[in-house]
């Protein structure tokens, strides 16, 4: 046991050695595949002896159960706040001020850069990290403990032997990690946050920390709260030792002699503020010596041994010369301003997104407008306002297209979203989408096709399209790089070889799953299976006479509904027999062009009634309607339908319908499921029915041919079936019906549970 114990510690430790060099040095010295290898041996011997579970191991940080309100955190020290200045005066004043209190004791000071973050605070009880808090009103904070564990540079455990290590700083999302971040909420549809500082304060808000585990969150710590057990000369000093502990500090600060050293270092760090992954608003000034910081003392709010110089905000005034619409890779239009090109916060801009309409009514961003923009805190450009006194009367007001502007399909809002969204699939703006598409479970099933694999394929020119799997070559997706240049990660050999397995295995899936995947629009998954049950394969569907008789009956009901509409109206003139005898013509004529679509189950008749003068109800479309019948049959007739049949046939790919290669020894045949069944699941029934050209439906009627009753149907059921005299079978019987020796195995009950998301990198 004690080895076991002996282990659990070791890879702990190796573990916290190597999260610190990934995360608060920048220096990793494995690579992913060893990191995740020693997380799992840890998983697994947590797992086997949870006797040994610490809360400080590194395994504990993927966040807990949602909280339902944040509990109260007391500062035992007051979080205090900092004075501001934006003028260099007002620093050498401090310095004056200062040198006064001070009574000739010399002293130096350190410079800082001032964080754009969220302040918080943590606490080390005998170097384990117990609790962090915000500072809420500076006495009293939210305890949002279980977000902050979820930082992963934030050590759980420091080296120490003091018994209360109490340290303050404040939790940042990086200017790179908040770009990625905006771009999936805004593949998501929703508003992303305006600024990191922003994200940062949404993301700790969360009650739900396994939520906050997926936010790229950091950290950065610049000061101390109660400390027991240790103490400090300097700030400087104090600031080694943070680091010497593994805790995230600045990457730079300034000693400096005398006020004139920080007045020009003040000038450096800002001449350096992009240089940070973090936001930088200003710079802190303190003096190092920390024993007259007590002789200094403090304000109602403030210390007066620190003051922030505050750099104002980078801003500039050029012009809005267009508003152009962007379709995102997950179809969200976004307006974009075209601008005049101008060079703010280290980088030339020539747009500015304008996040969606409802911002450009808000702020009344016209085109020709001259506007004031900034670096939405410093990473995205956006429009400030508009100088509306500049305005000479030619601006023009900008609306939202109807339509997407990349395929001209229309725009629609999806419910509770804000933006406006593309929905098709065949989008040329879209390309990732539609592979992940294509290759989704319920399509081609190319389960190793995940997201980043998908967009990086598309990122790299390796798909443009989804049959463009087809040609890949392994050596190609083998050094794939699903990282970034700085931080490659390369797919590998061994998962180029599985994604080419499974794109194999989609040459010959059937024809419904094939022409779901083709993401045509209105094409879901129903319509393709009725489809497929109709057609033999996919070349047959381009000059389908099925499809064409659909739309022939649909419009000649609609013709004859015109003429009986005339001739009732015109009551006076006619005979009344003729009148009738025509109708009754009519509606045989209607009756046979009926007949081979009814068989097919593409039309049904009509539940009301069938009244002559109710013609146009008669049949109803079933599944496939007018509308998809018509879109598919365009598609194909389309540039973009002919080339992916073009080259389909080039592949050798021609999918076949499973109904028409299993037989059709069910055709005609109606099945409704009811009860539980334990060799398959309904839905796997379902598709086996299907397969051999059966048909399910949800409830019993006079056109149902058998009623399948597995364990614990009801009796309502049974009874209905009985009194319409519908066969009642069990699953036994339809096991054999359809000669299936290995029926196909349900998943397991409970699914296994997914692992969190560890030392992923962003
Ligand atoms: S020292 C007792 N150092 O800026 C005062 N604060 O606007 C302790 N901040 O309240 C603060 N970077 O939340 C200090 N290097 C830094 C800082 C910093 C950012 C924040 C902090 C402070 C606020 C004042």
């Amino acid at each position: 046991m004690k080895d076991i114990k002996q282990s659990i510690d070791d890879l702990r430790n190796k573990i916290n050695h190597h999260n610190r060099l990934y995360y608060t040095d920048a220096a990793p010295e494995i690579s992913d595949f060893e990191y995740d290898t020693l997380y799992r041996e840890l998983q697994n011997l947590e797992a086997k002896y949870p006797e040994y579970l610490t809360p400080d191991s590194p395994t504990m940080r993927v966040g807990g159960a949602p909280l339902t309100s944040f509990e109260h955190i007391t500062h035992s020290v007051p979080m205090m706040s900092l004075d501001n200045t934006y003028t260099y005066d007002e620093i050498r004043d401090l310095d004056t001020q200062l040198r006064k209190i001070s009574g000739g004791r010399p002293f130096t000071y350190i410079l800082e850069p001032k964080v754009d973050g969220v302040a918080f605070s943590l606490r080390y009880e005998n170097g384990v990290l117990v609790s962090a808090g915000t500072r809420g009103d500076g006495i009293r904070g939210d305890n949002v403990t279980a977000n902050v564990r979820t930082i992963k540079s934030i050590p759980l455990r420091i080296e120490t032997t003091a018994s209360v290590v109490e340290v303050r700083g404040e939790v940042f999302m990086s200017k790179k990690e908040f770009l990625a971040f905006t771009e999936k909420q805004t593949a998501e549809g929703k508003e992303p946050f305006k600024n990191p500082r922003n994200a940062t304060a949404g993301s700790l808000k969360q009650l739900d920390s396994r939520v906050v585990a997926t936010r790229p969150l950091d950290a950065v710590l610049y000061g101390s709260g109660e400390l027991d057990g240790i103490t400090f000369e300097t700030h400087e000093q104090f600031l080694k030792q943070l680091k010497a502990w593994g805790l995230p500090t600045a990457e730079r600060f300034w000693t400096c002699a005398t006020i004139d050293d920080v007045i020009r270092d003040i000038k450096e760090l800002e001449s350096r503020r992009h240089d940070f992954p973090f936001e930088i608003d200003g710079a802190v000034v303190k003096v190092n010596e920390l024993e007259l910081h007590d002789i200094m003392g403090s304000t109602a709010k403030s210390p007066r041994w620190a003051k922030a110089f505050k750099y104002p905000p980078e801003q500039a005034e050029t012009v809005v010369h267009d508003i152009t619409v962007q379709v995102g890779r997950t179809g969200v239009l976004t307006p974009v301003a075209e601008l005049e090109p101008i060079f703010l916060s280290g980088s030339e801009i020539r747009r500015a997104t304008l996040h969606n309409a409802e911002q450009i009514k808000e702020k009344d961003i016209r085109i020709g407008d001259h506007v004031l923009i900034e670096k939405a805190g410093e990473v995205i450009p956006a429009v400030v306002s508009v100088l509306k006194n500049k305005r000479s009367g030619s601006e023009t007001e900008f609306k939202m297209p109807a339509n997407c502007p990349a395929c001209g399909e229309p725009a629609t809002r999806r419910a509770g979203e804000v933006a406006l969204r593309c929905e098709n699939l065949q989008c040329p703006a879209q390309s990732v989408r539609l592979l992940r598409h294509f290759a989704s479970r319920n399509c081609l099933d190319i389960e190793a096709l995940g997201n980043i694999v998908a967009e990086k394929l598309v990122e790299r020119n390796l798909v443009k399209s989804p049959l463009d799997l087809f040609k890949l070559k392994l050596n190609d997706l083998a050094v794939l790089n699903l990282g970034t240049e700085k931080d490659p990660r390369i797919f590998g050999e061994k998962n180029a070889a599985k994604l080419l397995e499974a794109v194999d295995r989609a040459r010959t899936m059937p024809l419904d799953r094939w022409l779901f995947a083709l993401g045509i629009p209105r094409i879901g998954k129903t319509v393709a299976r009725q489809i497929a049950l109709v057609h033999k394969d996919l070349f047959s569907i381009p000059q389908s006479t099925i499809l064409n008789q659909l739309l022939e009956f649909i419009e000649t009901q609609s013709e004859i509904t015109e003429k009986i509409k005339e001739r009732t109206k015109n009551k006076s003139g006619g005979n009344e027999a003729e009148k009738s005898e025509d109708l009754f013509q009519l509606n045989r004529a209607l009756q046979q062009a009926a007949k081979p679509l009814v068989d097919l189950e593409l039309l049904k008749e009509s539940t009301k009634k069938n009244n002559i003068k109710n013609l146009e109800k008669s049949y109803v479309t079933s599944g496939v309607g007018p509308e998809a019948a018509k879109t598919l049959i365009a598609f194909f007739g389309s540039k973009r339908g002919q080339a992916v049949l073009e080259q389909l046939k080039n592949l050798g790919i021609n999918p076949t319908s499973a109904a028409a290669s299993a037989g059709s020894a069910l055709a005609g045949k109606t099945f409704v499921l009811t009860g539980s069944l334990t060799a398959m699941t309904r839905d796997q029934a379902g598709d086996a029915i299907r397969a051999q050209g059966g048909s399910v439906t949800g409830s019993v009627t006079g056109k149902t041919t058998y009623l399948v009753a597995g364990a614990n149907t009801g009796a309502k059921k049974t009874e209905k079936a009985q009194s319409l005299g519908v066969e009642i079978i069990d699953e036994e019987d339809l096991i054999k019906m359809l000669a299936i020796e290995n029926p196909p195995q349900p998943p397991p009950q409970v699914k296994p549970k997914k692992r969190q998301p560890q030392m992923t990198l962003f």
